[in-house]
């Protein structure tokens, strides 16, 4: 993976995993955190959806393991302000209903799961630190973060907030990421729950940063 916008090098920031499903309010909480703190932010879920629209892209077939593995481990994504496959600008693409469609399945791949940790794990090395959010970053990525967070939400407010894809297709996602065999989502042990339903996002950087 190419380098990501924010906060290079030094090796004294804070490591933060946030955890959650769809819609549990980790893109922009993490965004928040990483400003305050002067930190770069690593989204996992746009890795996991960049190999799903490499896969759809060279027409492999998603359900086929080893060639789904194998396009995770030759391809190039870059994470910044945009994201890049191999220099293709996948920012847009990766958000819409193919990408949503596809992801589930090839973030339940192993093999995919172990190129991309691997590369979260360089990730942090190389910026001494940020804030990472995904599913299973306080469990398996990072689990010896400084602060490990999983996010909730209620059902109506997570659909709301991912009304673009549709309450059905997100509810279908997280079943599957909740109950797939590999790094299923779950609070890993230590991770603080926290409901993000009625709070704003100030309120919830403020208090956060105290628990550092
Ligand atoms: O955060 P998101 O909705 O953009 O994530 C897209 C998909 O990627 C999601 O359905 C589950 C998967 N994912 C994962 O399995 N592990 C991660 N660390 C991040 C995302």
């Amino acid at each position: 993976m190419t380098e990501q916008s924010a906060g290079s090098g030094g090796q004294d920031k804070p490591t933060i995993a946030i955890d959650g499903p769809a819609g549990s309010g980790k893109s922009t909480l993490s965004r928040a955190l990483g400003q305050k703190l002067g930190i770069g932010r690593l989204d996992t879920g746009a890795m996991y959806r960049s190999v799903a629209w490499a896969v759809l892209d060279q027409g492999v077939d998603p359900s086929d393991v080893d060639a789904v593995a194998d396009v995770a481990r030759r391809i190039d994504i870059s994470m910044g302000d945009l994201v890049t496959v191999d220099g293709t600008d996948v920012t847009e693409a990766i958000r819409q209903d193919p990408v949503n469609h596809a992801v589930s399945l090839v973030a339940a791949n192993p093999g995919v799961r172990q190129v991309l940790v691997e590369r979260q794990r360089e990730w942090v090395v190389r910026h001494g630190g940020g804030v990472v959010e995904g599913r299973d970053i306080c469990s398996v990525v990072l689990p010896d973060a400084d602060l490990k967070i999983y996010l909730t939400a209620s059902e109506e407010e997570r659909a709301r907030r991912r009304s673009d894809e549709g309450a059905s297709s997100v509810a279908r996602r997280d079943r599957l990421d909740s109950s797939r065999t590999v790094s299923p989502l779950a609070v890993a042990e230590g991770a603080r729950v926290v409901d993000t339903t009625d709070r704003s996002v100030d309120e919830l950087v403020e208090e956060i940063v105290t628990w550092l």
